[in-house]
C-alpha cells in the first residue's frame, strides 16, 4: 500500500515537474490567470545624459567625479545607456518581450535640479511624460520610482542629505508633483528603493554616494527619515490622488534569505536577528508600525554598554506611528541571492557599528554557484523560503518582486547561467503561490539592459540585452535570456508549451 502511494506520488511529481542542473524541480504548472511580468531599470544606471537638458547633479554624479577610486572602473554614469535619448527603442524591447509591466525611476534632479520645488524644469518633465506616454501607448504598465538612490547634489551640500529631517519634506513636494503631474499614466509607485543600501552604504560606512561614515549612528537616523518620506508621500498619495488615479504606493525593501546553518536555536536566531535588522527595519515599521523589538532591545542594549545616554535608534513617536503605520498598498521585494546564518560571539563594546549590532555570522557555502562577487549565491529555493516567512511575518499582502536577476563579469551572449536562473527562482515563486498559498502577483526582473552598477561601474552585466558601452550609439544586443524571458511570457509556463500542465 505504501509502495503504491510512493509510485502515485512519484509518478504525479514528474507529471508536475521536470529537473533543472541545480536540482531545482522545475514545475511545469502554468503561471496563475492574472499574474505580471515585467523588467526594471534606475535612471541613474541607464538614462546618462547627467546635464543634458538642465538637470542637477545627483550624489552619485558626484561621487563618481570626485572620488573615482570608489568606482571599480572609475567610470561615471555621464552617459551610460544613453537611454534618455533611446528610451523609445528601450520599450520597444519591451513591448517585443510582450511583458505586463515596465519599472523605471524618476531622476530628482531631472525634475527639479535644485532638489526642491521652486526649480521646476520643463524639459525633465517632458521626458517623463514622453516616456510614460510610449509605455500607455505600447499597453506597458508603467511601476515608478521616485527614489532610486540619485540625492540631488546640492540637498546633501545643504542639508546633510538623508541625515536631515528636512530633506523629508523636500522629498515629499517632490513626490506630489510627480503624482500631480504623471500620475494619470503610473499604476505602480515605489517611494524608496531599498533604504537599507540608501541608509547603511550611503551614511554608514560610506561605500555608497554621498560616502558619509557614521556606523552605527547614521544609519538609523537616515532609516527614520526615509520611512517618514516614505509614509508622508503615501498619505498624500492615498488623500489626494488614490481615487482620481487609482494606482498602488509602496516602497521596495531588499534582502537575502538568511539559511539557519543548523538546528540551533543559537543558529535560527542568528537568521531571524539578519532578517529583521535587514527586512523588518523597514517592514516592520510600514505593515506593523514599529521597528521589530528583537532590533530595538539590542541596539538599545548595545547603546548602554558604550555609554550613550539613548538607544542609537531614534524611536518612533506616537504620531510618527500612525502615520507609518498600513502606509502600503503592495510588499515590494528585491531578492537576489542566498547566505547561511550562524551564531556568532557577541561583538566587543567599543566602536558602534550595525554589524556589531547584528552580533552574527553570515557565510556561503563554497559549493553554490555566485553571481559577479562572492556574496552572491545562486539559491533558488531561498526565495521560496523568504516569501513563506513575509507572509508569516506581514500577512496575507499583495508581494510583488520588484528586482531579481543574474549578474556575471563575462557579459556573454550565450547567458544559459541567466537562463537557468530566472526558470529556477520563477519555479520557486511558483511554488511559494501553489504550495504555500502566498498572494505574490507580480514578478519584475532585473534588467533588460546592461546598465552602470554603482560601484561596480560597467563590469558587472545584468542585462538580457547587452549594451556594449565602448560604441557611442550604445547598441542593445539580445541575450539568450531574452529570447528565453520573451518564450516564458508568451507561454505564461517554464518549459515547453506541449508540457505545461494547469
Ligand atoms: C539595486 C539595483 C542594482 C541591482 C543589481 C539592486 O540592489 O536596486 O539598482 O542594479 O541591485 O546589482
Amino acid at each position: 500500500m505504501v509502495t503504491m502511494k510512493l509510485i502515485v506520488l512519484l509518478l504525479l511529481c514528474c507529471l508536475l515537474s521536470s529537473s533543472s542542473a541545480d536540482d531545482t524541480v522545475v514545475t511545469k504548472r502554468r503561471f496563475p490567470k492574472n499574474f505580471k511580468l515585467g523588467v526594471a531599470n534606475a535612471a541613474p544606471q541607464i538614462e546618462g545624459a547627467w546635464d543634458t537638458d538642465g538637470k542637477g547633479e545627483t550624489i552619485w554624479d558626484h561621487f563618481a567625479r570626485t572620488r573615482p577610486e570608489m568606482i571599480s572602473d572609475r567610470s561615471t554614469p555621464a552617459v551610460a545607456c544613453d537611454s534618455y535619448h533611446k528610451y523609445k527603442e528601450d520599450v520597444a524591447l519591451v513591448k517585443n518581450m510582450g511583458l505586463d509591466v515596465y519599472r523605471l525611476s524618476i531622476a530628482w534632479s531631472r525634475v527639479l535640479p535644485t532638489g526642491k520645488i521652486d526649480s521646476v524644469n520643463q524639459l525633465g518633465v517632458q521626458y517623463y511624460k514622453k516616456l510614460l506616454k510610449e509605455l500607455k501607448d505600447n499597453n506597458v504598465q508603467a511601476m515608478v520610482t521616485l527614489y532610486h538612490w540619485d540625492l540631488p547634489q546640492p540637498l546633501q551640500d545643504e542639508y546633510g542629505g538623508w541625515l536631515n529631517e528636512t530633506v523629508v519634506d523636500l522629498f515629499v513636494d517632490y513626490a506630489k508633483l510627480c503624482f500631480e503631474l504623471f500620475g494619470d499614466d503610473v499604476q505602480w509607485w515605489v517611494t524608496i528603493n531599498e533604504p537599507k543600501q540608501v541608509c547603511n552604504a550611503g551614511y554608514g560606512d560610506g561605500r555608497f554616494a554621498p560616502g558619509i561614515v557614521s556606523r552605527g549612528i547614521g544609519e538609523y537616523v537616515c532609516n527614520k527619515n526615509v520611512i517618514l518620506a516614505h509614509a508622508k508621500a503615501y498619505r498624500i498619495y492615498d488623500e489626494q490622488y488614490r481615487s482620481k488615479q487609482g494606482g498602488k504606493v509602496s516602497m521596495v525593501i531588499d534582502t537575502l534569505w538568511f539559511e539557519p546553518s543548523s538546528d540551533n536555536p543559537g543558529d535560527i536566531d542568528a537568521s531571524e536577528r539578519l532578517l529583521q535588522f535587514g527586512f523588518g527595519m523597514f517592514g516592520n515599521p510600514i505593515f506593523l508600525g514599529d521597528w521589530p523589538k528583537l532590533v530595538k532591545d539590542r541596539v538599545a542594549m548595545r547603546s548602554k554598554l558604550e555609554g550613550f545616554a539613548v538607544s542609537r535608534l531614534p524611536e518612533f513617536t506616537q504620531e510618527e506611528i500612525k502615520l507609518i503605520k498600513g502606509t502600503y498598498d503592495y510588499l515590494g521585494l528585491n531578492h537576489y541571492a542566498t547566505h547561511m546564518a550562524s551564531a556568532a560571539q557577541e561583538a566587543p563594546i567599543g566602536e558602534p557599528s550595525f554589524g556589531a549590532d547584528i552580533s552574527t555570522y553570515e557565510w556561503s557555502k563554497p559549493e553554490w554557484t555566485k553571481g559577479a562577487g562572492d556574496w552572491f549565491s545562486v539559491v533558488p529555493w531561498g526565495l521560496r523560503k523568504l516569501l513563506v516567512w513575509l507572509k508569516k511575518n506581514y500577512g496575507d499582502v499583495e508581494i510583488v518582486i520588484t528586482e531579481n536577476g543574474l549578474s556575471d563579469t563575462s557579459g556573454t551572449l550565450e547567458d544559459d547561467h541567466r537562463v537557468d536562473y530566472f526558470r529556477d527562482y520563477i519555479s520557486n515563486c511558483l511554488d511559494a503561490i501553489y504550495e504555500d498559498n502566498v498572494n505574490l502577483t507580480t514578478y519584475i526582473a532585473w534588467s533588460i539592459i546592461d546598465d552602470w552598477e554603482w560601484t561596480g561601474g560597467y563590469g558587472s552585466f545584468l542585462g538580457m540585452y547587452k549594451v556594449d558601452f565602448n560604441d557611442p550609439e550604445r547598441p542593445r544586443i539580445k541575450r539568450k535570456s531574452a529570447d528565453y524571458f520573451t518564450q516564458i511570457v508568451k507561454n505564461r509556463c517554464l518549459v515547453d508549451v506541449e508540457d505545461c500542465t494547469d
